[in-house]
């Protein structure tokens, strides 16, 4: 297994380029099931999970090729071969369940190993039935596998979700795509990638509107064409290189970063005291206060402060002036970089899902561990801000979600290598 480290080298400087988002390329790549002609993806990531999810597709009878040193996808699933997303591959990335909605609607089946918990949080599946079911899908657990029949084509229904799920909204937008008749979801999720979904499938012939609203209505067509669709930009990638010149100093432009696209993170970090500007070609941070402010946070869905980037503002938040209380609301496990950054210094007391933080002048190098991916990137951030060489185990979190890291970061001055534990 492999080892980044990195050590606290004064302030940053230069332009990070941001990838195409993986959580929206998670979502675009199930789109290949619905129709039989191909779908071309560019502006892709290069990340472990877009591996993982060609994997899958290819265990279905999708054609998978990356083109352009991974960053296009050509995809055609004119010949499918199984309807079976087998636990292997489920197991390693919960979004392999983003696979149920279209096998159900090209097919009439889809039997998908439930994903199992993972590090941050049970994350049951609940939404994803309820909303298949009111398509006129029958779903039953056996033996850890989620069996999905329609009765013919998918009806179409109408769904409330009881909360914003990300997942349960494109499984049903994707379903309901194809679906007879005219689907209605409403307390959809509202993120950038459900946008970028549904542009993505409008271009295949979908009729949908109101992305990116609580209500998204389906009129359901008798076929989808291909497409070729730029991934959008991924806004976690963004908002955490933006974090980085907050804890270690300097300028960094970061290319293709769209202010719309952060929510109430781009509040938060502006009221922490870094001097954040929309340029030309993307956004602008630049670490002008020698004092980071205390800023309280509570992660909410879309349009609120992302759960995803929670952890990284958590490693701001540890060398602010003051206390700050960040309320994780989204997932019930997902404070395991606060011990990590307790190694390196930092004062946290974690009750419940709220993270008391009571900033410090700063922080030391420490042997560290990542646990999820997020978790992950915020021991780099802290790294970059702290006195000596730290060394964060288990990096193959990270590549699951950023896409060159450390190339990124040593191109705008910061002390960086990977190296390998196997030596
Ligand atoms: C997506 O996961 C993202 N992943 C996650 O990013 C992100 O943290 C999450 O949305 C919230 O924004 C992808 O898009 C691939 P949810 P998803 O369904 O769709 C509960 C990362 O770091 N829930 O919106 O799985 C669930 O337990 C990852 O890139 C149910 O109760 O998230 C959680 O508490 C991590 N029943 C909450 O909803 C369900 O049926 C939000 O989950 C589904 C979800």
């Amino acid at each position: 297994m492999d080892s980044i480290l990195v050590t606290g080298n004064g302030p940053l400087n230069g332009k990070i380029p941001i990838a195409g988002a993986k959580n929206a390329c998670l979502a675009l790549m199930p789109v290949t099931l619905l129709t039989d002609q191909p779908v071309t993806l560019t502006n892709a990531p290069i990340l472990s999970d877009i591996k993982t999810a060609e994997a899958l597709l290819s265990s279905l009878g999708t054609e998978v090729s990356f083109l352009n040193g991974g960053k296009v996808l050509v995809m055609s699933s004119h010949n499918l071969k199984s309807s079976h997303a087998d636990y292997d591959i489920v197991r390693k990335m919960r979004a392999s369940n983003l696979v149920l909605g279209p096998l159900l609607a090209r097919t009439g089946e889809a039997v998908v190993s439930l994903p199992g918990g993972c590090a941050i949080g049970a994350r049951p599946m609940d939404l994803h039935i309820g909303a298949l079911e009111a398509l006129g899908a029958t779903i039953e657990l056996k033996e850890g596998y989620l069996h999905a029949k329609s009765n013919g084509r998918l009806k179409a229904g109408t769904f409330e979700m009881r909360m914003a799920s990300v997942g349960a909204t494109e499984n049903f937008i994707m379903a309901a795509a194809l679906a007879n008749g005219t689907s209605v979801l409403k307390n959809a999720a509202k993120e950038p990638e459900i946008v970028d979904l549904v542009k993505c499938l409008r271009s295949m012939g979908a009729q949908i509107t109101g992305e990116g609203s609580s209500t998204v209505e389906i009129q359901g067509v008798d076929t989808l064409g291909g497409t070729t669709h730029p991934v959008v930009v991924d806004r976690i990638e963004l908002g955490t290189y933006m974090i980085a010149p907050a804890m270690a100093g300097g300028q960094v432009d970061l290319i293709g970063g769209k202010k719309n696209l952060l929510g109430q993170f781009w509040n938060s970090l502006e009221r922490s005291g870094l001097e954040i500007s929309e340029t030309a070609d993307g956004i602008r941070a630049k670490r002008v206060n020698e004092i980071i402010k205390a800023v309280d946070v509570k992660t909410e869905v879309y349009p609120g402060f992302a759960t995803d980037l929670q952890a990284q503002f958590m490693a701001l938040m540890c060398l602010a002036d003051g206390t700050s209380f960040l309320e994780e609301t989204l997932f019930e496990n997902r404070f395991m970089h606060a011990p990590e950054l307790i190694r390196m210094g930092a004062k946290i007391d974690v009750q419940g899902g709220i993270a008391k933080v009571q900033g410090v002048s700063k922080l030391k190098a420490a042997p560290v561990m990542a646990t999820d991916l997020r978790a992950s990137v915020s021991l780099i951030l802290a790294g970059l801000a702290a006195e000596g060489e730290t060394k964060v185990a288990r990096v193959y979190h990270l590549d699951r979600g950023y896409e060159n890291l450390v190339s990124k970061l040593s191109n705008v001055g910061a002390k960086i290598e990977r190296i390998s534990d196997n030596v």
